[in-house]
């Protein structure tokens, strides 16, 4: 099923929110190892996470007109450790082994019904030296775009459904230098 509210707008637009090189620095500082990615969209993260780690980006998304966009780019940009799978994580697993993982990126999608679920899935997906990050768009300013404010989870929510869901060492990341619509979060296994 895919989530609420997780529609994109045009694709130049959306790259004007971020600078995902720098917001992964911060958000996955290491160690690097293979990750998965929850909803890839237009690769924005997908891209400079598979210049980020010598390890495999598995990048999971419903929509098949976004798993195609990516490839094509992937292809072009000679990026070979990207596995793009059209794959539904609500309704299945993540489609990586279990354990597998050094990190899990999960970017603007926690929003979403009923997240612990998807992140006990994430938990279960990493390594015992795995860790997470979180990325979304702030809700105590206007932003350009972003769910509506009624379901956008603040970081003290998104912090919650982490320690619900198992995870450790649940850190607030400064992004307002490379992504000032946004927050972060990142965490251990
Ligand atoms: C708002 S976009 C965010 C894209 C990317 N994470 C980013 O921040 O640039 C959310 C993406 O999640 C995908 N998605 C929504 N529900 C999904 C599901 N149940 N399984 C897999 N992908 C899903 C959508 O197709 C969309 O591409």
């Amino acid at each position: 099923m895919k989530c609420r509210e997780s529609g994109m707008p045009d694709e130049a637009l959306w790259a004007t929110f971020f600078d995902a090189e720098a917001a992964l620095a911060k958000l996955w500082p290491g160690p690097h190892g293979d990750a998965v990615e929850l909803g890839s969209g237009f690769g924005t993260f997908t891209l400079a996470a598979a210049r980020h780690t010598a390890g495999i980006i598995t990048a999971l998304d419903i929509d098949p007109a976004m798993i195609a966009n990516v490839r094509t780019k992937a292809k072009a940009l000679g990026l070979s450790n990207i596995h793009l799978q059209e794959h539904d994580f609500v309704a299945g697993n993540l489609g990586v082994p279990p354990g597998s993982q050094a990190h899990v990126m999960v970017y603007n999608l926690l929003h979403m019904e009923d997240p612990v679920p998807l992140l006990r899935k994430a938990h279960h997906a990493l390594a015992s030296e795995g860790s997470i990050s979180i990325m979304h768009w702030r809700c105590d300013i206007s932003t350009p775009r972003g769910p509506s404010m009624a379901i956008r989870p603040t970081p003290d929510d998104c912090a919650a459904w982490l320690a619900e869901a198992g995870f450790e060492l649940i850190k607030h990341v400064d992004l307002s230098d490379c992504c000032p619509f946004h927050y972060g979060l990142t965490a251990q296994y």
